[in-house]
């Protein structure tokens, strides 16, 4: 297999290509004068297994992707894998309003002329997925993050709302102990409002609060202050998805214990490592088509 690296993926590539006893193709990346990408693929591809981990974290990153998928499908390899460590736009997953596109089908439309399958990790909705009219794994990274956080002597994993609860559940089952979720209310794209289960007693605990997206850092914020309220002794924080909007990461740190988020993000934070289930899924070993 041949690994390529796209957008920010470098340090998961090698990883992955450690991994899967992969050899990493070579890219020629440069900027045109007018600050157009271009890119040309110089490892020959043809009859290879080929697999292309590119971030589309931001839109620049959506284009490299986007060149880099067509490159190498011109280069006729025997199978070509996308994976994309952190969807984008997976969260305009329907039309809210009459007007509004489906961002994360735009997406999943392009990149899946081009490939002959595609995976990520923990995609916000997994109607996004329905949407692909090729294989498309969407890889859960549960084991990684319990194992990450298997040392902390934590009480409870709390997720801060009701939609990551099977996440928080699961690494909480794993780790042999409670997990729960706050009742949360958005009020606006910035401002949240939340309220404790009223059966549990968080005096004196040490707890995860785990989410899959930090982006403003909001929900995370408001998490960390109830739970503070409520007599938490010990909080650490941690998503699969450090977004880090408006470079939010330095004030959540220095209000929490700890912050850990994995590195589908490459980041600061970025200290949770899933590459083994993108090894796994590359091996066929966690349902990879
Ligand atoms: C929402 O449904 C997601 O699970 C996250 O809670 C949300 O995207 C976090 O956004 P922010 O950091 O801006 O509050």
């Amino acid at each position: 297999m041949l690994i390529v690296a796209g957008n920010n993926s470098e340090q998961l590539c090698r990883r992955i290509a450690e991994g899967t006893g992969s050899q990493i193709g070579e890219v020629e990346k440069r900027r045109f004068p007018d600050g157009e990408l271009y890119i040309r693929v110089k490892t020959p591809l043809e009859k290879e297994d080929v697999a292309i981990v590119s971030d589309t974290r931001s839109d620049g990153g959506i284009i490299h992707t986007m060149l880099l998928v067509d490159a190498a499908s011109g280069m006729k390899p025997r199978r070509l894998t996308l994976i994309i460590p952190y969807f984008s736009y997976g969260r305009q997953h329907m039309r809210y309003k009459p007007g509004e596109p489906i961002s994360s089908k735009v997406l999943v439309t392009l990149f899946s002329n081009y490939v002959d399958r595609m995976a990520t990790i923990e995609i916000h909705d997994e109607e996004t997925i329905g949407f692909s009219k090729i294989p498309f794994s969407n890889l859960k990274v549960d084991h990684s993050v319990a194992e990450y956080y298997r040392n902390r002597k934590l009480d409870m994993v709390v997720s801060p709302d009701d939609g990551g609860y099977n996440r928080a559940r699961s690494i909480a089952d794993l780790l042999g102990i409670e997990a729960t979720y706050f009742n949360k209310i958005r009020t606006d794209p910035k401002n949240v409002t939340m309220e404790p289960p009223s059966d549990i007693n968080f005096n004196g605990k040490r707890v995860l609060i785990f989410d899959d997206i930090i982006s403003t850092g909001g929900t995370i914020m408001k998490s960390i202050e109830l739970l503070r309220s409520l007599g938490a002794s010990y909080i650490a924080v941690g998503a699969v998805h450090g977004l880090f909007a408006n470079n939010g990461h330095e004030r959540i740190a220095s209000l929490a214990d700890e912050l850990s988020v994995t590195n589908t993000v490459a980041g600061a934070y970025s200290k949770i490592d899933v590459s083994q289930e993108i090894i796994k899924y590359l091996k066929g070993e966690n349902g990879g088509k």
